[in-house]
């Protein structure tokens, strides 16, 4: 079985009622239910954290470091500038996939720099809930191939 480690960072607990002209009307709840059904059909468990801390999300990726075979994080605002999220991803030594709702590199220009996305396999941004989707097939891709 592949285990995935699925982190949602700050705000994403508001999905539905937050911005929904750029984040779309979906919830968070109904985000990770569709992510659990496709896991089953491909084979993975799914270990899901949402936190609005920093902190918290370091926590997440600590504790999971010798269960998950790969990481999957869209760490919302904290994309833009936490080094703690980049260090601890860069550290872990595990395939990660960057996602994103939105496109972030058509918005404004203080959301056009990832500091993540220079220590993840690669990025998915502005697909709404399918970003997720694509990142969990990319995932598992990942973890076939013996990627890290
Ligand atoms: C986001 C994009 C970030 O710039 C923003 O701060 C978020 C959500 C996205 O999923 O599109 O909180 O990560």
């Amino acid at each position: 079985m592949i285990h995935i480690l699925t982190l949602h960072g700050p705000n994403l607990n508001f999905l539905g009622r937050r911005e929904p002209d750029i984040y779309g009307s979906d919830t968070l709840q109904e985000i990770n239910t569709r992510m659990t059904a496709l896991a089953k059909e491909l084979g993975a468990e799914l270990k899901i954290v949402q936190s609005n801390s920093e902190g918290a999300l370091v926590d997440a990726m600590q504790e999971s470091a010798e269960w998950a075979n790969a990481v999957i994080i869209n760490p919302g605002a904290y994309t833009h500038y936490s080094i703690a999220i980049r260090d601890c991803l860069n550290g872990l030594r595990l395939p990660a996939v960057e996602v994103h709702l939105s496109n972030i590199h058509a918005r404004e220009e203080f959301r056009h720099n990832s500091v993540i996305a220079p220590v993840v396999v690669g990025q998915i941004a502005g697909f709404g809930p399918v970003s997720y989707l694509l990142a969990l097939r990319a995932a598992v891709s990942l973890v076939q191939e013996g990627r890290r």
